[in-house]
């Protein structure tokens, strides 16, 4: 078999005596990809490959920078043609592309053998009992938990993975082939045939396009989206459920009672209601992406009941069944008008089974005899249970049927709540139009009092209810949204739709607005007045305002008080059991302020709202709109539970869940299950255990400072520096990344940042392209940008010590600095450096940021008291290690590219050669990401 320089074992993998068979799979996937590039491609570029990767090996290997050979390795790349550019691109990705497949199998590998050990494993929801046990919480205390403890991931659709869903399909198989080869590594035969099998997934990942020709549609993003959760998250919520109770309960996990009051479950998506600049996201899509998530949870439902009955082959003769069951078999008989299967006859389950399948199937299609509602199926399977308990099958009831029962609690006839954003700009123009035209109001032009005055008298005069024809378009659009909602609840029920999120939230009156809209739709009516205040009203939605801005997190609180002020609201609170959710926005806060100071807001934000909920009796949930990468408020999500203030530390976490993350988290059975296993056990502790306790005023100044240092010299360097802003868009691929066709919402609201813009606006551009951007390049600056400056200066004045102690301390800050060292960590100079020369006048910016990093690299160092970056995190940084040098031979080829397209004239007979060279651009940003497993 042919060495593949993708497998050889000279190649750094070696020393992991533990990591043997992540090794073996590694070098043997390399050897594949090998064989299958020099099949598909020929040697020529077989060896180019090899060429660049020793080439870069050196450069990273050689003790000082090497001028020459760093120019060598540009030139490489420049002299090749762009089709052997594009090929050893793909080349190089694929190869990622099954590492990380590996990677991820030999995670679940690991904690298969951890699990064997039968103590609980690390972050498992046992261990944050025993844990607890230990510092004398009574089992009193945690069991009383479990009503309210609940996780509520919400699936987005944000452009943030590189991978269309038909490569994830090949990869998915290239696990499965993986798992397979653990059985027969021994078995020759069987071992060849997997090995074939896996070349022929290379064979296709060669051959099937990396990125796709046109964007997604919604409906293509609805339908990846509940794949996932009407698949894995389905697959495993009974399993993390069951271990829930049995910790918490103190039950035998084999043998669970009735299921508890309340599942830890809460799903819901943003995919096919977030119209946040999204001009593709109407009312239309809306329902059909509510009516998709329906029908395909009952389809599962519909398998699992067959299911059950194939093996519920309980006789009525040996053991009898309850009369209700008896009795319901007749009359769904009746009302289905079906005939008995007479095999049957004496199996009162499988029967039953069968007649559950059959409403099913009715509810399903809309034909007579379905299911109106879960709960008509919950009180049909609830018979069953009943009726096994009373005839000694304790052990068939506490099985699969009780799967069953939990998965129809938590999925409902749903799957998940589809959740509606929209901007608050678009309200408030739908809200100005209403009242221009309803009394000649000019709403747009009054102040916050003013605005707020008049949507109170709007929301206590009767609807204005103006004909569609009398609207602009844009705000028919806006209120179809509430129609959708509406009809939504009508046919799913009110769990199936019932929150609306305002982006960019400002003010009391963008919340009002939002209610006046609903009021329209009929999902909001109160008859108070001013002279009735207590007035009951009637509300079926919950407005959700997010918080994304600094100055508005840091407002936050004043807002929420101010909205309890209004009479109109209060009764919409009282109504919806006063409760109220909050969004916190992580990524608009860094890319306005920096990273930083927007860690600060988010963090102060929470508290305060915390208190100010706490003195008004208010039930408050918040909302964390967190990407995967950490300038996106990403890292890791247990820490980040454990971090939260100690007035918000609710044992509910309600989080946005996006692109990459998603395949990450849910593409295996036994992720998913840890995943929610370690939600739920930093969730546990940080509600059980003893707080952490107030930081001292001195840390708490301290924090202030940094927070406004490093925002400010955010503001100067990036934010308001022009020629900072022309640098980005020279030195980063931002422009070719807005023709990648990741998803199917533009990268600006206003649809711009095309190639042939002018730089972008900042607070016009989406964070994701900006951090997409900036992480291709290995700067990763919405990570750590400005930290250096703001420590550097605390330091200088004697700070160290305290720093430290903060550091030790206080968890908030420890996983602020750890967060941010991961960004430093990943982030490569000599990378960006070669990015820079992208750009024309592009050294002073190169010189600004690379002071900047050195200065945040040796204030980090200093403060957790290390010799190098990640020294306490070798796993990643391992990984970054090895994966370098072949990460850098995609980033050489996207540079050359790059260099190339740009210079490229665009005129029409060029096209053909324009459009080869972004097509090879866009394979090495998919590459870029595959190597770093993020977008950014
Ligand atoms: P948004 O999300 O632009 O949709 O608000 C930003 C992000 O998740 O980074």
């Amino acid at each position: 078999m042919a060495e593949s320089p993708m497998s050889n074992p000279s190649n750094r993998l070696a020393p992991y005596a533990a990591m043997d068979a992540l090794r073996d799979d590694v070098r043997l996937l390399g050897d594949l990809v090998g064989q299958v590039v020099r099949e598909q491609a020929g040697d020529h570029i077989f060896a180019l490959v090899e060429e660049v990767r020793l080439a870069a090996i050196a450069v990273r290997d050689a003790e000082s920078p090497d001028v020459e050979s760093e120019r060598a390795l540009l030139q490489w790349a420049e002299r090749q043609t762009t089709a052997d550019l594009r090929s050893v691109t793909r080349a190089f990705s694929i190869y990622f592309h099954v590492i990380n497949v590996a990677e991820q199998h030999h995670r679940v590998r690991r904690l298969n053998e951890r699990e064997r050990a039968d103590v609980p494993l690390p972050e498992s929801i046992a261990a944050a009992v025993a844990r607890l046990r230990e510092q004398g919480v009574s089992q009193e205390r945690i069991t009383a938990l479990l009503p309210s403890l609940r996780v509520r991931p919400v699936f987005t659709a944000h452009p943030s993975e590189a991978r269309r869903p038909t490569l994830l399909l090949h990869l998915e198989r290239c696990a499965t082939l993986l798992t397979d080869y653990d059985i027969y590594r021994e078995n020759p035969r069987r071992r060849r045939a997997i090995e074939d099998d896996l070349r022929a997934v290379i064979t296709l990942l060669w051959q099937t396009a990396e990125t796709r020709t046109e964007r997604p549609s919604v409906l293509d993003e609805a339908q990846s989206v509940v794949r996932v959760l009407a698949g894995t998250v389905y697959d495993v919520a009974p399993q993390v459920q069951r271990t829930l109770e049995s910790a918490t309960l103190m039950t035998s996990p084999s043998l669970p009672p009735e299921p508890a009051g309340s599942a830890f479950l809460e799903p819901g998506s943003w995919v096919g209601g977030d119209r946040d600049g999204h001009p593709f996201v109407t009312a239309d899509v809306t329902r059909a992406a509510a009516r998709l998530a329906r029908t395909s949870v009952l389809r599962r439902y519909m398998e699992e009941a067959q299911a059950i009955g194939r093996d519920l082959s309980v006789s009525f003769r040996m053991i009898g069944a309850s009369d209700a069951l008896m009795a319901s078999l007749e009359r769904d008989r009746v009302e289905l008008g079906v005939t008995p299967v007479a095999q049957w006859a004496d199996e009162p389950y499988r029967r039953k089974c069968g007649l559950i399948a059959e409403r099913l199937r009715r509810a399903a299609e809309d034909e007579p005899g379905g299911y109106p509602d879960a709960d008509a199926l919950l009180a049909d399977i609830r018979l069953m249970r009943e009726s096994l308990l009373d005839h000694c099958g304790q052990r068939l009831a506490g099985g699969r049927l009780w799967d069953f029962e939990t998965r129809v609690r938590i999925f409902g006839f749903r799957l998940c709540e589809l959740e509606v954003r929209q901007h608050s700009a678009r309200f408030t123009a739908a809200v100005t139009e209403l009242l221009q035209l309803a009394n000649a109001q000019p709403y747009d032009t009054l102040d916050e009092a003013g605005r707020v005055v008049a949507l109170e008298a709007a929301l206590t005069a009767a609807p204005i209810a103006l004909p569609a024809a009398a609207l602009s378009a844009e705000t028919r659009q806006t209120l179809a949204a509430f129609d959708a909602i509406r009809a939504i609840q009508e046919r799913h029920g009110e769990a199936a739709s019932r929150t609306v999120i305002i982006s960019m939230c400002r003010a009391p009156s963008d919340v009002l607005a939002v209610l006046l809209l609903a009021r329209e739709s009929g999902l909001f009516d109160w008859s108070g007045s001013a002279g009735d205040l207590d007035a009951p009203a009637h509300a079926r939605i919950d407005i959700v305002p997010l918080f994304e801005e600094i100055g508005e997190l840091r407002q936050s609180a004043h807002i929420l008080e101010a909205l309890l002020r209004i009479p109109v609201y209060r009764a919409a609170l009282r109504a919806r059991g006063w409760r109220q959710q909050i969004m916190i926005g992580y990524s608009d806060s860094n890319k306005g302020a920096g990273y930083l100071a927007a860690a600060w807001a988010t963090f102060g934000a929470q508290e305060a709202l915390a208190r100010a909920a706490a003195a008004h009796g208010l039930a408050l949930e918040l909302f964390h709109g967190r990407g995967g990468a950490v300038g996106r408020g990403g890292g890791p999500m247990g820490r980040a539970i454990l971090a939260r203030p100690p007035h918000a530390s609710y044992p509910t976490l309600k989080v946005t869940e996006q692109g990459e993350v998603i395949f990450a988290r849910y593409s295996h059975a036994a992720i998913a299950e840890r995943h929610f296993e370690q939600i739920v056990h930093a969730l546990l502790r940080s509600a059980l255990e003893p707080p952490e306790g107030e930081p001292p005023a001195e840390w708490v100044e301290t924090m202030e400072r940094l927070a406004a240092r490093s925002r400010d010299v955010y503001h100067q360097q990036i934010k308001e520096n022009a020629a900072f802003l022309r640098f980005f868009r020279e030195a980063t691929p931002f422009p070719e990344l807005a023709s990648l066709n990741l998803a199917s919402r533009p990268v600006s609201r206003q649809g711009r940042g095309g190639a042939d813009e002018p730089p972008p606006n900042l607070a016009d551009l989406r964070a994701i392209p900006w951090s997409f951007s900036w992480t291709q390049t290995r700067a990763n600056l919405p990570g750590w940008f400005g930290i250096g400056s703001a420590l550097r200066e605390e330091i200088a004045s004697g700070g160290l010590e305290r720093l430290r102690a903060m550091y030790v301390g206080w968890r908030f800050f420890a996983t602020t600095m750890d967060n941010a060292q991961r960004s430093l960590g990943v982030a490569d100079m000599p990378t960006f450096h070669r990015y820079a020369t992208l750009a024309t006048d592009g050294a002073p910016q190169t010189a600004m940021v690379d002071e900047e990093y050195q200065r945040a690299v040796s204030a980090v160092l200093a403060i957790t008291q290390q010799q190098a970056l990640l020294e306490r995190s070798s796993v990643l940084a391992r990984s970054i290690r090895l994966r370098n040098p072949y990460v850098d031979a995609l980033h050489l080829a996207q540079i050359a590219l790059l260099r190339r397209y740009r210079a490229a004239p665009s005129g029409e007979v060029e096209a053909p050669e324009r459009a080869r060279l972004l097509d090879a651009i866009h394979d090495s940003i998919n590459g870029v990401a595959a190597g770093l497993q993020e977008t950014g």
